[in-house]
């Protein structure tokens, strides 16, 4: 028998060692995809799990205001830090008052003795809860959202909110 009869025997018939030799490749190659496989996954799962995170954590930025028995009943608090006014109602309600202007953006200033803000710019008007009293202002003041926790009043002022009109739902109470 010449090489190449042989040659061509062999690659028709395999012997038990080159069967093991292919399946051992085999399982190798399928080893290999697992792994990929494995690997591919978890990369999808951290990429979405990192995203719904970063879309639920907005960062806040807490401003400790006080204890809530510091601010008395229809009172108004400066806090130019924060760039708010700190407004307590008559029911205890809290509200942190942006301290711009809806009209142009001035400043506003609290006046005690009227109850009021008003503004230097155009003459803007707003009642304690930052509702318009007096135009060119077509809005309410913006607001900050207000948290209490163990008793000390805290104001997120990385999330100012915007509004037209003052409502109930926008004050925070203590427990
Ligand atoms: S900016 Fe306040 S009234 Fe115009």
């Amino acid at each position: 028998m010449n090489n190449r009869i042989k040659h061509q025997e062999e690659k028709d018939n395999p012997t038990k060692s080159e069967i093991s030799r292919r399946d051992f490749f085999g399982l190798i190659w399928k080893s290999l995809g697992v792994l990929v496989g494995i690997e591919v996954l978890g990369s999808i799962t951290a990429f979405f799990y990192s995203a719904k995170n970063k879309s639920t954590t907005v960062a806040k930025q807490l401003l400790e205001a006080g204890p809530v028995s510091s601010f008395g009943m229809n009172s108004v608090t400066a806090f130019m830090g924060g760039r708010f006014y700190l407004a307590r109602l008559q029911d205890g309600g809290f509200i942190a008052l942006s301290l711009r202007c809806t009209h142009l953006g001035c400043a506003i200033s609290w006046e005690e003795k009227r109850k009021r803000f008003i503004c230097p710019c155009h003459s803007s008007a707003f009642d304690i809860n930052g509702e318009v009293l007096n135009p060119p202002a077509a809005r309410a003041l913006d607001y900050y959202p207000v948290m209490i926790e163990n008793g000390i009043v805290k104001v997120d002022i990385g999330n100012l909110k915007e509004r037209n009109t003052f409502n109930k739902e926008q004050l925070t109470y203590a427990q």
